[in-house]
């Protein structure tokens, strides 16, 4: 893809549950990679719009309600302030984070379900749902646990199995319980909205096989899934905390299944987006032009609801772009548990943003992305990445170039006299380096990108080691002034290089160095160090860490 001119490209994020802290598993599987995406496509000059939110509704909530006695609101006013402090101190960098309690999100699913409705694919049919008669309370999705029909899993919820990743109805489990109470649960007759997802077997097969560039983890995931027969799904909900169906003929207590809501969030975030900009009609450029690209950056076990079910819908509703690209990841696990909230495994984020800076974090992530394997992170892997690869190869360089051209120059960029080879050679791989790194981010290879972009700093490196410009400052200036001159040129074009993994950091490098970025991202090319230019100050751009013992 080398085409430059401004594209629109929606980077969808998956909508965590306010129910509950976000762990480093849930950052490094989707909200890292989506801001390290989202920056480099506005670093080369694209109209990015990077929106998600809180996913408020469904069993998700209202069990945890029940659970602690209090209100699904109460739930959802705890956890969806504290995302957005999260955001906040990773540098995740939003255009809209909102929720899918908005009144924007209201109207749009609600017109979603009557295109559907309109266009032939709901319909209402009684069937026998699991109740809990001491409860005396209809035991949707995850109110109901038992064994997985398909791998055999103990404690498969009711909606998903968390341990082969196919998602279930109640009725599927194998000695279902109820999770109010502990009892067997009884069917009882009810009546609901039933979506027609069997009429999309073959254009979804048909769609899945034409992707090309897709990780092969997804789509085998999601062809094996399609060729295994897709089924009609209730598309309601025996639940009142949810968006309620738009048309009244089932009766009071019904909500839109939470699942076929929330990724609707995708097409009524650029709406609220739009509504708050004052264009309301801004956000179509994302959605109706054929030309916008569209990336689903979300973790594995969510890759039935963005590989199969949301371009179902999107097909059944019609005039829509389909996803470009769902980069689902793999897990992290850390030290060897699954960090997802859902279990309640691994330390909470919290914990981490208060042991590390946010750039130091965000490398110590992203070089362990498991984009193609689970991959297992500890402490010690995090410690150590830092303080021999961030510190020691990328830090250092940038502090020694810096306070040479202070204590040989003054802290003045030095005029370059005659290049010789090795300048010349330098100055070449820091166009490489850009060039790799950007061939790399287009192919959403996130975590080969940050390899790459470290190796352009490991370049510098040795070109400082050959030309040693602090014994060179001993007998020839221009020479030294020269060498520095080249290696303050490789500086910029690396920070750039490294601006969409460390964006803090980088900005701080390209601005003492005098470089001018404009706008929310640098341009995605080696910025010119002038001769001339008086460096701002810089002080260590990362600390180097030492964790006590793990509390
Ligand atoms: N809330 C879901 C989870 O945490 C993800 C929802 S993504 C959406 O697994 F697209 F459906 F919103
Ligand atoms: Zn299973």
């Amino acid at each position: 893809m080398t085409d430059t001119h401004p594209k629109k490209v929606l980077v969808a994020v998956a909508w965590p549950y306010a129910q509950g802290p976000l762990h480093l598993g849930h950052i490094g599987g989707a909200y890292l990679p989506s801001d390290i995406y989202a920056r480099f496509r506005r670093s080369v000059g694209d109209d990015v719009l990077m929106v998600s939110g809180s996913d408020v509704h469904g069993t998700p909530i209202t069990v945890k309600a029940d659970e602690m006695g209090v209100t699904p609101q109460e739930i959802v006013d705890k956890y969806h302030p504290e995302f957005l402090t999260y955001w906040d101190d990773l540098s995740i960098d939003w255009d809209l984070f909102t929720t899918t309690g908005t009144e924007t999100h209201k109207r749009v699913v609600q017109d979603f379900f009557l295109k559907l409705l309109e266009n032939g694919y709901l319909y209402t049919e009684t069937s026998e749902q699991y109740f809990d008669a001491a409860a005396e309370r209809f035991l949707p999705d995850r109110y109901v646990e038992g064994t997985c029909p398909h791998c055999g899993y103990v404690d498969a919820r009711g909606d998903q199995c968390d341990n082969c990743g196919k998602t279930l109805d109640p009725t599927d489990l194998i000695d279902p319980r109820s999770k109010l109470s502990g009892s067997t649960p009884i069917l009882r007759v009810t009546e609901h909205y039933y979506w027609k997802l069997s009429a999309f077997n073959e254009p979804m097969l048909e769609w899945l096989r034409s992707k090309e560039g897709w990780r092969p983890h997804v789509v085998n995931f999601a062809v094996g899934m399609v060729e295994e027969g897709l089924h009609d799904r209730a598309f309601t909900r025996d639940l009142d905390w949810g968006i309620p169906i738009p048309v009244d003929t089932l009766g009071p207590g019904k909500s839109i299944y939470v699942w076929w809501e929330a990724v609707m969030g995708y097409l009524s975030a650029p709406q609220e987006w739009a509504e708050q900009q004052g264009t309301p009609d801004a956000w179509k450029a994302w959605w109706e032009d054929p030309e916008a690209e569209t990336l689903y950056f979300v973790g594995k076990d969510n890759i039935p609801f963005h590989a199969i079910y949301w371009p179902a819908l999107i097909m059944g509703h019609g005039g829509l772009n389909l996803p470009t690209n769902v980069p689902a990841n793999q897990y992290v696990t850390f030290s060897g548990a699954k960090a997802s909230k859902s279990r309640g495994v691994g330390r909470p984020l919290g914990w981490y943003l208060d042991h590390f800076e946010s750039d130091s974090l965000r490398y110590a992530l992203a070089r362990s992305l498991p984009e193609s394997n689970d991959s297992d992170l500890s402490d010690e892997e995090i410690v150590r990445s830092i303080n021999e690869e961030l510190v020691a190869t990328w830090g250092n360089l940038v502090n020694r170039v810096v306070s040479m051209t202070n204590r040989y120059f003054g802290g003045t960029v030095p005029v370059p006299g005659t290049l010789i080879e090795a300048d010349h050679a330098a100055l070449t791989s820091r166009t490489e380096t850009l060039d790799e790194v950007s061939q790399l981010l287009y192919e959403v290879k996130l975590r080969a990108g940050i390899a790459r972009a470290m190796a352009g700093a490991q370049d510098a490196n040795a070109y400082l080691n050959d030309l040693a410009p602090w014994t060179t400052s001993k007998t020839d200036m221009e020479r030294t002034g020269t060498t520095l001159w080249v290696a303050l040129q490789m500086i910029a074009g690396n920070a750039v290089a490294f601006s969409p993994y460390l964006p803090e950091t980088s900005l701080l490098v390209l601005e003492a160095l005098g470089t001018e970025v404009r706008g929310r991202a640098p341009v995605w090319e080696a910025p010119g160090v002038r001769a001339g230019t008086m460096l701002g100050e810089l002080g260590p751009l990362f600390a180097k860490v030492e964790l006590e013992a793990p509390s």
